[in-house]
């Protein structure tokens, strides 16, 4: 985005920004968080609810940020401020950029945490470490990994600075347009591990049937949140961040099909990422519910015993780095944008604030896997209690206020010409911008209240 900041440019074509907001989207939430909360929450139940929520709720909320972005045309705090004057109503509605300013900052430091695992997984793969273990042994060095916090810090420290330096150079848009050629080949990779859970695990049935069979009974209301939170989590919703590309759009920009095309790529790949994990989870007797360390201990199994396991196993640990860089830098952004403009430091030396303070709260979490593990707030590690204040508190309440400011307050038969829609087209938007997604979002918040 830096390059085109000062003025404020507009997107030079509409692929530069399909690439920034896929590049913002398809992430370690995709092939590192997803797998994991499905094992955490008892599967399909997890997998179906959460399908449900980036159809109804993600997808509108999507569309309801660049709307709001693209005709605030500024960063996302006034973007709000603008609409809402614009539109004469109270100045309140700029809270919720803050909230998302401060989600973004928040997550950035524990997602930069597990971006260095996958920086240090490329040489631990490449290096031979998991030729021929089984998941005993591909799980032993996990926890050794995770136990030893300055092995931890190196590579959080390597991942953030990296995030760093891409921003303060500005150098942003060429690594987006290298995804294009990424992304394609992260999902081939994950495909080839799909064949592998296919053919050589003979579990690929149970996975299926985990994932994928529809057991109404287990859901309840905290899985129903966990979901939610992930859909918005998935989609770097609820942060303003979406919003802000929002800004550099063309009025050309067909905001239904673009968004349409972001979720189906980010669900893709996410639903390949399970189901490349889960036939390695039960050939293993593995515990699904393993958490954060699922990814880390399953397809290491794969690379360490299948034909070119290695070289696939070290392109695929570069390959999800990009996609986590591609991410993290939309993550540094918010508040890059921020002390750029509240005080005089300047595009570098915002980013070295931003990036540096987050750095510093990463340290607090991987801390949390080891040293301060005993440590809780509210019952919670430090990352848990990040991770699961963000996504199932601050985006789902960031991401409730933008649709209801758009479904509810910005002029409807503007928006009705800017999506293009007529109709019984125009009719379902409707229902769903103004009452679906809001209600959804509301009803999940208060059966997570009950159960
Ligand atoms: N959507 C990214 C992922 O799935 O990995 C993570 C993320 C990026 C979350 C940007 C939030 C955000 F604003
Ligand atoms: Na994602």
């Amino acid at each position: 985005m830096s390059t085109q900041k000062q003025s404020h440019a507009q997107w030079g074509s509409r692929m530069g920004f399909v690439l920034a907001a896929t590049g913002s989207a398809v992430g370690l939430g995709n092939i590192w968080k997803f797998p994991y909360m499905t094992g955490v929450s008892g599967g399909s139940a997890f997998v179906l609810t959460y399908l449900l929520c980036i159809a109804l709720i993600g997808l509108p909320i999507l569309v309801a940020e660049w709307l709001i972005g693209r005709r605030g045309q500024k960063n996302p705090i006034h973007a709000m401020e603008d609409v809402a004057a614009q539109n004469q109503r109270a100045k309140a509605w700029s809270i919720i950029g803050m909230v998302g300013v401060l989600g973004s900052f928040l997550i950035l430091s524990f997602y930069s945490v597990i971006g260095g695992w996958a920086v240090d997984y490329i040489f631990m793969t490449g290096s031979g470490t998991f030729a021929g273990l089984d998941g005993d042994g591909t799980g032993k060095i996990f926890t050794g990994f995770l136990g030893n916090h300055e092995q931890l810090l190196v590579w959080h420290t390597v991942f953030m600075a990296l995030t760093i330096g891409i921003v303060a150079m500005g150098v942003a848009g060429g690594l987006e347009r290298a995804s294009k050629l990424m992304m394609p080949g992260l999902a081939v990779v994950l495909l080839i591990l799909v064949a592998y859970g296919a053919f050589a695990t003979g579990a690929f049935g149970r996975a299926l049937s985990f994932l994928f069979t529809p057991d109404w009974s287990k859901i309840n209301g905290s899985v129903l949140l966990a979901a939610l939170g992930h859909a918005f989590f998935t989609l770097s919703l609820g942060m303003g961040i979406m919003m802000s590309y929002g800004s550099y759009l063309g009025q050309e920009v067909n905001l239904l099909k673009t968004a349409r095309t972001v979720v189906i790529l980010d669900t893709v790949i996410a639903l390949f990422a399970g189901m490349a994990i889960f036939p390695l989870v039960f050939a293993n007797n593995l515990e699904p519910a393993a958490g954060p360390g699922l990814i880390f201990v399953t397809l290491p199994i794969a690379f360490g015993n299948m034909t070119g396991g290695t070289l696939l196993g070290v392109l695929f640990f570069i390959l999800l780095t990009f996609a986590a860089l591609t991410s993290s830098i939309s993550l540094l952004e918010p508040t890059v944008e921020l002390l750029e403009e509240k005080t005089p430091l300047g595009r570098k030396g915002a980013t070295l604030v931003a990036g540096g303070a987050i750095w510093a709260l990463g340290i607090a979490c991987l801390l949390s896997f080891n040293l301060w593990s005993e440590f809780t707030i509210l019952g919670n590690n430090i990352f848990d209690f990040l991770d699961k204040l963000t996504s199932k508190f601050m985006l789902p309440l960031t991401g409730l206020g933008t649709i209801i400011f758009a479904a509810w307050f910005m002029n409807q038969e503007s928006i009705r010409k800017e999506l293009g829609l007529q109709g019984g087209a125009y009719m379902l938007w409707h229902i769903i911008s103004r009452f679906v997604a809001p209600i959804g979002v509301i009803i999940v918040f208060v059966a997570s209240l009950m159960s």
